[in-house]
């Protein structure tokens, strides 16, 4: 699949739930409304989905949520997308989750072939965990990654950057996630959907980040990619990887790759545009898959340059209506 501006498009996100057992402070607002269960794709038809664009040349997909292990039967669906990686049309079948069901989950994962995981942390301070995530517990979180590092899951640790919250613990952070063996990624807060809080007082640009950690370690550029928007530095002195999403302070989207699926069919071409597909609609008008590969193609065509997110008080209202957690991140 190839888009407008000569971009290949290999990699599939797919929101299997927009539900979630937390109600993080910048992704959601404390009453979500969530999508009525009626309005969701079953897991055959996300199967089928899936496997449309595996075979229109995906070769890495990445389940996201909400939190994508709090969906009921969701390791059905994983074994059976399992098969894409055994048939070797799939390289990498991965999982961003925000780590409170991994206790229970980590081993079959790693059996299904899943080798990587990105596990959402913003803090370890279990007050401010709390505070930041409304409903979650620090200490279930931590004991799913260690769950899954004893299943020989790679972890990469996803931090969102937030000014006043945990700006002050991101060495601390950097530190604990290296000394472990595990990547660390920060983002930016982007503007998506109304919260109950003013982005422009959470947003915390990662060049200034980048300043202050330098004052402490030495941070080389690397040539790492995992195929996601990250830019890698190597640290020094703790050997480990530390990531920077930047789509406020430096946009990624010239190199973008990927497309969005949400739970119930739409295709969102880009994170930061409200333009959609719906492609249940032709799933479910046929048993053949031509109709729904129709549509991704023609929704391929139209895949906008960039998103224009901008954090700034005089503009309070968001880049796009909705909720990271519709589409994941
Ligand atoms: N901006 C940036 N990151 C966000 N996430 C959720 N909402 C936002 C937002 N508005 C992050 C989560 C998780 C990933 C799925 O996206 O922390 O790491
Ligand atoms: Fe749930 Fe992730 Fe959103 Fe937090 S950021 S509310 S864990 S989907």
């Amino acid at each position: 699949m190839l888009d407008p501006f000569g971009r290949h498009i290999t990699y599939l996100r797919v929101s299997v739930t927009d539900r979630c057992d937390f109600r993080c402070v910048y992704c959601m607002a404390e009453d979500m409304a969530f999508l009525p269960k009626a309005e969701i794709l079953s897991l055959e038809e996300l199967d089928r989905l899936c496997s449309a664009f595996i075979a229109k040349g995906v070769n890495k997909l990445r389940l996201t949520g909400g939190e994508p292990l709090v969906r009921r039967d969701v390791m059905k669906l994983i074994r059976g997308l399992s098969r894409h990686l055994e048939t070797g049309a799939l390289d990498e079948l991965t999982l961003t989750t925000n780590g409170s069901q991994l206790s229970r989950f980590a081993s079959e994962l790693a059996a299904c072939g899943v080798r990587r995981i990105n596990v959402s942390l913003d803090t370890l301070d279990p007050e401010k965990f709390a505070a930041v995530t409304r409903w979650g517990k620090l200490e279930k979180v931590l004991a799913g990654i260690d769950a899954a590092q004893a299943a020989g899951l790679a972890v990469k640790i996803n931090a969102v950057a937030l000014a006043g919250i945990n700006e002050d613990e991101i060495p601390e952070l950097l530190a604990w996630a290296h000394g472990r063996g595990m990547d660390l990624t920060l983002i930016e807060t982007m503007p998506m959907g109304e919260i109950d809080v003013a982005r422009a007082d959470q947003y915390l640009p990662l060049s200034r980040v980048r300043e202050r950690l330098e004052a402490r370690w030495t941070l080389i550029d690397s040539p790492w990619r995992t195929g996601g928007p990250a830019r890698y530095v190597d640290v020094k002195e703790t050997g480990g990887r530390l990531g920077f999403i930047t789509p406020l302070t430096h946009n990624f989207c010239e190199s973008c790759n990927r497309v969005r699926v949400t739970c119930k069919g739409e295709l969102f071409m880009c994170l930061g545009q409200d333009d959609r597909a719906d492609l249940r609609t032709p799933m479910r008008a046929s048993d053949g898959d031509e109709l729904l590969s129709a549509a991704i193609d023609e929704a391929i065509a139209r895949k906008p340059k960039g998103h224009d997110f901008v954090i700034e008080r005089a503009r309070p209202r968001p880049a796009v209506a909705r909720h990271m957690s519709v589409t994941g991140g």
